[in-house]
């Protein structure tokens, strides 16, 4: 069976779906493919290691109905239509766990990074306006023992949420789709209600998956419910905030700060006000971008689709 992988991965990956007998085509163009080019690579293959978030909707699927499986090296897959993957028998898997830890970091390097604005205050450096020790000059606010509101107690939140108890003694609620036993024994997390969490947190980091359901969520009325105080970070999706809102927000002090490492659309522009602001951090969508974590989730994608090919049930399948 041949494997075409969109992007290039960590050679760890090639190499064992190679040992495995697989014939493996890469895309070593340092470009993201668009639609059609994917739809055509695809048509040599009979598998996909898809990296990164090309839409791969009903159109794709219905055009690259002969694959037998696709792997997405990625925990999220909002971005694949699964109807239709499995209305043409294609199994499609993820790669969940091997990259809650380093995502988890991200949410918490952008939590501290906003609450000391030490982006601005980086930039500053490289600016030249790094006068003198100005002892009131943008301060920062304090981590220990706030609150941290996690949306979302899944496995990256509850990753967070150990940080954050570690770090800061921070006390931990999160609001879910269902209430989370594990977290709730690991870090004493206290579940509560969207509004709660909304009211009573000093950070809220989001964790969630992107649905209807979570689409927007974090919008102009939830900023407003928010502590005038309060630190939004998101590391899940850039549509679980709306962009304009948070914007508005932040300028009208309806919120302190915001850590974004996913935005609506991405890239952002480098025009994005919001990239001027001191309580603002924004990175390029960065939660899983470490050698360790990338080669993981390079194996385990590869390892689903050796599955396929030894007709067994991929171990990571979201259509079983
Ligand atoms: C994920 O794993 O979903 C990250 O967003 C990277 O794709």
């Amino acid at each position: 069976m041949r494997v075409f992988i969109s992007r290039n991965i960590p050679e760890e990956g090639i190499t064992y779906l190679k040992k495995e007998g697989l014939e493996v085509i890469v895309n070593t163009e340092n470009k993201l493919l668009t639609k059609a080019e994917l739809i055509a690579a695809c048509q040599n293959a009979d598998l996909l290691l898809n990296v990164g978030h090309a839409d791969l909707d009903a159109d794709f699927i219905s055009a690259c109905q002969h694959l037998k499986g696709i792997a997405l090296a990625s925990v999220g897959y909002d971005h694949i239509s699964l109807p239709e993957a499995t209305k043409h028998g294609i199994a499609v898997s993820n790669t969940p766990d091997v990259l809650s830890g380093a995502t988890a970091d991200t949410a918490f390097l952008l939590m501290l990074a906003v609450s000391r604005k030490a982006f601005y205050r980086a930039q500053q450096v490289k600016d030249g306006e790094w006068r003198d020790f100005e002892f009131m000059k943008d301060l920062g606010i304090e981590l220990n023992g706030k609150t941290l509101g996690i949306f979302g107690m899944g496995r990256i939140g509850i990753e967070m949420a150990k940080k954050a108890k570690g770090a800061y003694n921070m006390n931990i609620i999160y609001h879910n789709r269902s209430r989370n036993e594990a977290a709730e024994k690991a870090v004493s997390a206290q579940y509560v209600n969207f509004d709660d969490l909304l009211t009573q947190s000093d950070v809220i980091s989001a964790h969630s998956f992107l649905s209807p359901e979570t689409t927007h969520i974090f919008n102009a009325d939830a900023f407003k419910r928010m502590k005038k105080s309060a630190i939004f970070i998101n590391t899940a999706r850039g549509k679980i905030h709306q962009e304009a809102e948070l914007t508005r927000a932040l300028e009208d002090g309806e919120i302190w700060g915001a850590g974004l490492d996913v935005t609506d659309p991405e890239p952002m522009l480098p025009t994005n006000p919001l990239l001027k602001m001191p309580n603002v951090c924004v990175l390029p969508h960065i939660g899983s971008a470490t050698i360790e974590t990338r080669t993981q989730m390079a194996l385990l994608a590869a390892s689903n689709l050796v599955a396929v090919r030894n007709d067994v049930a991929m171990p990571q399948i979201l259509n079983p």
